[in-house]
């Protein structure tokens, strides 16, 4: 067995080829470095340097690794982005996608993992939210991420591979320092980032319906996410057939408030923050059912969120070390 990794340089494809690798699997990595970062990978893992859009640079690779199974993670993903370049993100992570399956179809692999993202599912009442919720997603990316999942299916049946689509809830924290998501895309790093700057982190909304007035999230860590993409591709090749969708979170909801804490503890500055309005289509709560994740995968979240803001928090100050910012 050889997995391809796409976008393995990236921060949550590193921790999945690394995760993966150390379980023993044969693992090769191909990534633009649009995003990604060589140096992230160690040197047991091989990086194509390349674009999911290069269908012979594919063929190319899925022969010459001799790949059996494929980890999809290369895609852009900036919801404000999406907003503003909906044709390049449509392109990347769908043209991309079709371009990928195309070759993987041609090279007779037959096993394909799908990043796909709680996004797709917009801002649903449900609580918890399972897999059967309604997609209505918010944003282009999000619409790139329910038509990838769709084009899987589709692709799975035309060609008999059978797929596995993880819908990721919110992911911080990293294995090692180096391994951090140096973007400020989520709450965890806006958080770190104001600190740095010297400005108290900001919660968007305390009258919300929740206990403590603040919106309520599923957070989870990194490395439990790199442990759900092995517990996919072990179903795949323990001869699983058809398709599966499943959610990745931790099925545990925090607040705003209960996570401010969690960093104020970590960092050690208890500077208050500073409440603003509620921000247009956030929802109250928005926490994943992770019940068919244990029934299909045998997986399961297993890291405390204090850990995954203190790993975020090293990673954090290690990049900011060595770039000077901050
Ligand atoms: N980070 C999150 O919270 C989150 C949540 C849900 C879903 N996801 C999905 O997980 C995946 C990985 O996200 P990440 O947070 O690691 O982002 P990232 O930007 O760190 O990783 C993406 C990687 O893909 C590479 N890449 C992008 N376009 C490419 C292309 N066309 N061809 C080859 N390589 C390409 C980039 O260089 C980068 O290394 C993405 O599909 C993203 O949509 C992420």
């Amino acid at each position: 067995m050889t997995w391809l990794i796409t976008g393995g340089a990236g921060y949550i494809g590193a921790h999945v080829a690394r995760a993966m690798a150390e379980a023993g699997e044969r693992v090769v990595a191909l990534d633009d470095l649009s995003s990604g970062v060589a140096d992230r990978l160690p040197p047991g893992i091989p990086l194509v340097q390349g674009s999911s859009l290069d269908g012979d640079l594919l063929k190319r690779v899925l022969a010459e690794h001799a790949v059996t199974g494929v980890v999809h993670l290369a895609a852009r993903k900036q919801v404000g982005e999406s907003v503003a370049e909906p044709t390049r993100y449509y392109q990347e992570n769908v043209g991309g996608l079709a371009t990928l399956l195309e070759a993987v179809a041609g090279a007779g692999v037959r096993r394909f993992v799908f990043s796909s993202s709680a996004a797709v599912y917009g801002n649903p009442d449900a609580d918890p939210i399972t897999e059967d919720t309604a997609c209505a997603p918010m944003s282009p990316y999000g619409e790139t991420k329910l038509a990838g999942e769709w084009l899987v299916r589709a692709a799975g049946r035309a060609h008999g591979i059978a797929t596995v689509c993880l819908r990721y809830f919110n992911v911080a924290g990293a294995a090692s320092p180096e391994l951090a998501d140096t973007g400020v895309f989520n709450i965890i790093p806006m958080v770190f980032d104001r600190l740095t700057r010297g400005e108290a982190p900001r919660i968007f909304g305390d009258d919300y319906p929740t206990p403590d007035g603040t919106a309520v999230r599923d957070y989870l860590h990194v490395c439990d996410l790199a442990e759900a993409h092995l517990a996919a591709a072990r179903r795949l090749t323990g001869g699983a057939s058809g398709d599966l969708t499943v959610n990745i979170g931790s099925g545990r909801g925090v607040s705003v408030r209960e996570l401010m804490a969690l960093v104020a503890e970590v960092t050690g500055d208890t500077r208050q923050p500073v409440v603003e309005p509620r921000r247009p289509g956030d929802a109250p709560r928005a926490v994943a059912s992770a019940a068919l994740a244990g029934e299909e995968l045998g997986w399961s979240a297993r890291r405390e969120v204090a850990e995954m803001v203190e790993s975020a928090w090293r990673g954090w100050r290690h990049h900011h070390r060595a770039t000077g910012v901050g």
